[in-house]
């Protein structure tokens, strides 16, 4: 990982560590507006969008944070213009590639969330090999939500589950959280405590719709290319602040 912010690469002391979010999810917005400013084409904010990524990894390892997941690629995404859909493929897979050995030496253990049998297979075969080999490391959980759709996600494990019913193996009552959450994609990884989205929008855009019931939402107007330590620092003071109830008094 070659961009890293020299500053801040310590936990700043006014975070409390008992208090840091365990999960933190990113809606990483604002790549192609970034690239418009800077009178660049579109391709070129993914581009930045990546190195601001994996300097947040990075941090999230260095102040101790345990689960990444960002919205790198949803359902939707596809009704993009062919030339930048073909661009995100390519791109997921050359950075894949290259940051795999880097992985493994900093114990990140990487996994993909979606509906990843739609992708291209090339992508797959990158994405099954960096899945084992980092499938031991403890450092820190790194998700990647590709090809992702909350809502699908929520269908396909309906389906799962009914298939279980009608094959004799679940009966309907015992269908319950549990068992619902172990046929998400997400099976495994504990619900965000903190989903940061940047670029000001205000909305979920169809992520992680189940796992963010009670999850803190933090907006920053700072577009994704942009969002750097300082800025992160400013979203888990904000985090902070907040009393989570959890639907109690
Ligand atoms: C949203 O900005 C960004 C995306 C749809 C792509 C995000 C992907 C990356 C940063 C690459 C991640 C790479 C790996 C390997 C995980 P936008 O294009 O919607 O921006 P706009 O709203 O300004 O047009």
């Amino acid at each position: 990982m070659t961009v890293q912010q020299t500053e801040l690469l310590y936990l700043p002391p006014d975070l409390n560590r008992e208090l840091l979010p365990k999960h933190v999810a990113v809606i990483m917005d604002g790549n192609g507006r970034w690239a418009k400013r800077q009178g660049l084409p579109r391709i070129m904010g993914h581009k930045r969008g990546v190195d601001a990524l994996k300097d947040l990894l990075r941090c999230c390892k260095d102040w101790g944070i345990e689960a990444l997941t960002a919205y790198a690629f949803s359902t939707e995404n596809w009704k993009r213009p062919q030339e930048e859909v073909d661009f995100l493929m390519t791109l997921f897979q050359v950075v894949l590639r290259q940051e795999l050995r880097e992985m493994v030496e900093e114990n990140v253990q990487i996994q993909f969330v979606g509906n990843l049998q739609a992708l291209p297979k090339s992508l797959q075969e990158e994405i099954t090999r960096s899945m084992e080999a980092t499938k031991n490391n403890r450092s820190i959980k790194f998700s990647v939500a590709t090809n992702y759709g909350g809502r699908q996600e929520i269908l396909q494990a309906c389906r799962a589950i009914a298939e279980k019913v009608e094959q004799g193996i679940l009966k309907p009552d015992e269908i319950d959280e549990a068992v619902f959450e172990s046929h998400l994609y997400t099976a495994g990884i504990d619900d965000p405590d903190l989903l940061i989205r940047t670029s000001g929008e205000m909305r979920l855009s169809n992520f992680l719709l189940w796992q963010m019931a009670y999850g803190e939402i933090y907006i920053t107007e700072t577009l994704w290319p942009d969002f750097d330590r300082t800025e992160f620092h400013r979203a888990l003071c904000a985090y902070q602040q907040r009393d989570r109830r959890f639907g109690k008094v």
